[in-house]
């Protein structure tokens, strides 16, 4: 089966942002995904590139990538940023970084929900330390019907 790979760098800033998400919500239009989950590629794009541009940039100029993987059953994308501005300590998010965040979750807290919508909506979501210091988040939507279609 036919896979294409599209990569994108982006300047680490929220400005750039909603080009990717029109691409994206475009790129899987195209692939034959519903309304509904084009909404949620969307959604769970713009909440994983915000935070690599703002928990995961040290500045505006070190930019963050972007790895779009494309078959007739999903899309898969990769966004890989380069680490937040934190001194004397690993500024990836950890797996205990991350149960706290889980933890402290709640209605009152406006932090928190931007894993959690990734993680929900998402029919995958990972997320490793990368060698540049950064993070690296995945995550795969499936396509319910897989289509037979050239790309
Ligand atoms: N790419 C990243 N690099 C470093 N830390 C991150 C990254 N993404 C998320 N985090 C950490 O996880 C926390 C929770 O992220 P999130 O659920 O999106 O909520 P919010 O962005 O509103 O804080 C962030 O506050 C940050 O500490
Ligand atoms: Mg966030």
């Amino acid at each position: 089966m036919a896979q294409s790979d599209i990569q994108l760098q982006i300047p680490s800033a929220a400005f750039y942002i909603e080009p990717v998400r029109a691409f994206v919500g475009n790129l899987a239009q195209s692939l034959g995904f519903s309304r509904k989950r084009v909404a949620d590629i969307q959604l769970v794009l713009d909440e994983i590139c915000s935070n690599a541009v703002h928990h995961g940039s040290a500045d505006a100029t070190v930019g963050v990538k972007l790895c779009i993987s494309i078959d007739t059953r999903a899309l898969e994308i990769l966004v890989r940023d380069t680490g937040g501005r934190h001194t004397g300590e690993k500024n990836w998010l950890t797996h205990e970084r991350l149960s706290e965040i889980e933890m402290n979750r709640s209605p009152n807290n406006e932090r928190g929900h931007g894993i959690f919508i990734a993680k929900s909506l998402a029919d995958m979501h990972d997320m490793q330390p990368n060698e540049a210091g950064g993070t690296d988040v995945r995550v795969v939507f499936r396509l319910s019907k897989p289509r037979d279609i050239e790309i």
